[in-house]
C-alpha cells in the first residue's frame, strides 16, 4: 500500500469496495470522495509501472484532468492526455480509428492501460478502443458522471453508435479497477445528476424493495452529497456486479439491466440522439415507466 493510500486509510476516510467477481478478470469498484487525489497510487497499486493513455472529453479535461494527472505524477506514472469532443456524437468509427492511433503513436505496449476519465460516452468509446488496440490492453474506468459511476463504467460493455442504432459496435472488454470519486458529481449539472439517478432507482426496481424505500426516504441526501450520496453508488455497484458475475456475456440475467432501454433507446434515436432535448438516463426514466 502506498503512503497516500496508507494515510488516507489512517485517517479514516470512508472509501468502499465492491469486488465485480469474475475470475482471472475480478476488479474492484472504489467509491469515496477525492478519490481522484489518490488516483495514481491506486492505479500503481494494480497495475505496477503501467505507461497510460488518459482520454477525456474537453469538458471534463478542463474540470478534473489537472488534478488526475497530478496524482498521476505523485505515484510515478507516465501518462499522454487524449481529449475528444463531448457528446454521443463522439461515440463513432472516426474518433476511434483516431484513438487508436493516438496510442499506438504514443508507443503504449501490451502491459500499459488505457484509462477512461469521463462519463458513459468516454467510458464506451475508450473502453472499446482498449479492446482492440495490440489485441486488448488494460483498461480503467474513471467515471465523472453518476450514470457512469452506477451503470456504464462497471460490467464491460464497450462500443460506438452505428447508423443502424446505438451500441451496436463493441465488445465485452473488463476494465482492471474502477475509481468512482463521489466528489467530482459536485460539478454535474443537476439535469445530469438527476438523468443519472434513473439508473440508481433501476437497481430498486428490479428487486430489491429495501433500496427503493431507502431511495424514497434519502433521495435529497443522495442529490446534496455526503455519505448518502456514497451508499446509492455503492448498493448500485453492488447490485450490478452480483448480475455481471452471474451472467457476465448477457444470455440471460444481464438482460434485466436493460429496464426501460428499449422504448429509451427508442426514444433517443427519435430525437437523433441530440442532448439538448433528451439525454440516455432521461430516456432510460421514461423508458422504465412505459415498460
Ligand atoms: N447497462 C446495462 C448493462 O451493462 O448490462
Amino acid at each position: 500500500m502506498s503512503d497516500t493510500v496508507m494515510a488516507r486509510a489512517l485517517l479514516g476516510r470512508d472509501e468502499q469496495t465492491v469486488r465485480v467477481d469474475l475470475g482471472a478478470r475480478s476488479y474492484d469498484i472504489r467509491i469515496g470522495r477525492g478519490l481522484l487525489e489518490t488516483a495514481g497510487a491506486e492505479i500503481a497499486a494494480v497495475l505496477p509501472g503501467a505507461r497510460l493513455a488518459v482520454i477525456a472529453d474537453e469538458t471534463v479535461a478542463g474540470l478534473h484532468l489537472d488534478a488526475f494527472a497530478e496524482s498521476l505524477k505523485a505515484a510515478g506514472l507516465d501518462h499522454t492526455a487524449i481529449t475528444v469532443p463531448a457528446g454521443e456524437s463522439t461515440k463513432c468509427f472516426s474518433q476511434f480509428e483516431r484513438l487508436c492511433d493516438e496510442v499506438l503513436a504514443a508507443r503504449l505496449e501490451r502491459g500499459d492501460a488505457i484509462v477512461a476519465l469521463g462519463g458513459g460516452v468516454v467510458g464506451d468509446l475508450t473502453g472499446f478502443v482498449a479492446s482492440a488496440v495490440r489485441r486488448g490492453m488494460a483498461f480503467i474506468q474513471v467515471p465523472t458522471t453518476l450514470l457512469a459511476q452506477v451503470d456504464s463504467s462497471v460490467g464491460g460493455k464497450t462500443g460506438i453508435n452505428s447508423r443502424h442504432g446505438k451500441n451496436l459496435i463493441g465488445a465485452f472488454h473488463q476494465p482492471a479497477l474502477v475509481l468512482a470519486d463521489t466528489a467530482v458529481l459536485d460539478t454535474l449539472p443537476v439535469r445530469d445528476f438527476r438523468a443519472g439517478y434513473a439508473e440508481v432507482a433501476k437497481y430498486g426496481l428490479l428487486g430489491d424493495a429495501d433500496f427503493f424505500t431507502w431511495l424514497e426516504d434519502n433521495w435529497q441526501a443522495v442529490f446534496a452529497g455526503g455519505s448518502e450520496r456514497d451508499e446509492a453508488v455503492a448498493r448500485s455497484c453492488r447490485a450490478k456486479a452480483e448480475v455481471v458475475a452471474a451472467d457476465e456475456l448477457e444470455s440471460g440475467r444481464r438482460a434485466l439491466l436493460n429496464l426501460g432501454h428499449t422504448f429509451g433507446h427508442a426514444l433517443e434515436s427519435a430525437v437523433s440522439y441530440e442532448t439538448e432535448r433528451l439525454v440516455h438516463g432521461e430516456g432510460v426514466s421514461i423508458g422504465m415507466m412505459l415498460a
